[in-house]
């Protein structure tokens, strides 16, 4: 007993952020992001918030999954960049889609949203018959917006998919190597009168040359991995989902592949920036409303990210 993906949704915000846009805010430049991440523009949370973006995804994935959120066993959210702590932003989505059921938030950083798929194929097997499952990401709200570094690389959004008892959830493989030396987010406040921490910046902070080697590498074990442990071969995929970090990350990870067709890597980095958990369902939702995957497709999903943390799925569409 596993699950079936019953129906998908996403949304962005509808400010869009252009290179241009940023290189008058900061010293930086089209080409110098293009060429570097593959990054053209990204959407950016204006009044919107990380559970209104959530709410918004999940409604979507709900109307495809012709699902009423009352049906729902359980909701999972991911996010780095949530608005509150408590109550969980998964408590928000549940009362902003007028659903009833349990609620958890779950942090994998950018892997967390194969992290919350392996977790409900838990729940599957324990007998539950329907999920939700939301990636959503307000980047813009921890980025230090004087680091040219960092913030050109992030964009705001979210993505769900309805998952129903089935078949489909074929496998997976996750990986966590504890170090908060190349990616590190803090949140701020120690204001205990006794405490004797110094409060750090509540930003992204990365070594983005660290970073990009540990993405290739898990990347291509962690696929390789999988495919060896189920009997699949390379070939027999129709698409390798990436999580969305830098488009030569994914081109890097592509060539190490020579038996998958480099145009079934996806990338749609160009538009959205790195949104973190919510990448993989974002682009899951965009390839299916586009057509391009199709039902019975065979797919897998790769992400790296904070953690540091790693990992693989192996479904069918
Ligand atoms: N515009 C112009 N110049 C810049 C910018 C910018 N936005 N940012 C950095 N530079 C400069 C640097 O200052 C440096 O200048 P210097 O040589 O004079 O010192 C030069 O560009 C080269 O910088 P590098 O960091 O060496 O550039 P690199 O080619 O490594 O690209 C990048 C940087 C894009 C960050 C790349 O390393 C990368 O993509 N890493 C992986 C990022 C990633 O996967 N993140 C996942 C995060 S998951 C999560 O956060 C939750």
């Amino acid at each position: 007993m596993s699950f079936n993906v019953l129906g998908s949704g996403s949304y962005v915000p509808p400010k869009i952020v252009t290179n241009e846009e940023l290189s008058r805010q900061m010293d930086t430049s089209d080409e110098w992001i293009a060429s570097r991440t593959g990054i053209r523009q990204r959407h950016i949370c204006t009044t919107e918030t990380a559970s209104d973006l959530a709410i918004e995804a999940a409604k979507r994935a709900l109307e495809s999954a012709n699902t009423d959120p009352k049906e729902l066993d359980l909701i999972l959210c991911a996010t780095v960049s949530g608005e509150v702590i408590c109550p969980s932003l998964t408590c928000l989505v549940q009362a902003g889609i007028g659903a009833t059921c349990p609620a958890m938030d779950i942090n994998a950083a950018c892997s967390a949203f194969l992290y919350m798929l392996a977790t409900a194929n838990g729940f599957f097997c324990a007998g539950m018959e329907k999920i939700l499952v939301v990636g959503t990401e307000q980047m813009s709200r921890v980025l230090d917006w004087t680091d040219r570094s960092t913030a050109v690389l992030f964009g705001d959004g979210a993505g769900a998919l309805v998952l129903g008892k089935g078949e489909n959830f074929l496998g997976y493989y996750l990986h966590a190597q504890g170090d908060k030396d190349i990616l590190y987010i803090p949140t701020q406040n120690y204001n205990s009168p006794w405490c004797q921490r110094e409060n750090e910046k509540p930003a992204v902070s990365m070594k983005g040359q660290g970073t990009f080697r540990y993405a290739v590498n898990a990347m291509v074990r962690d696929i390789r991995q999988l495919l060896e442990e189920k009997g699949i071969r390379e070939e027999e995929l129709d698409w390798v989902i990436p999580h969305q970090a830098n488009r030569r990350i994914i081109d890097a990870a592509a060539r190490r592949f020579p038996n998958i067709p480099n145009e079934r890597f996806y990338c749609n980095i160009d538009r959205y920036g790195n949104t973190s958990s919510a990448s993989i369902p974002m682009a899951l939702d965009e390839l299916a409303r586009s057509g391009q995957l199709k039902r019975g497709d065979l797919v897998a999903l790769a992400a790296f990210g904070g953690g540091l943390s790693d990992g693989a799925v192996l479904l069918r569409w």
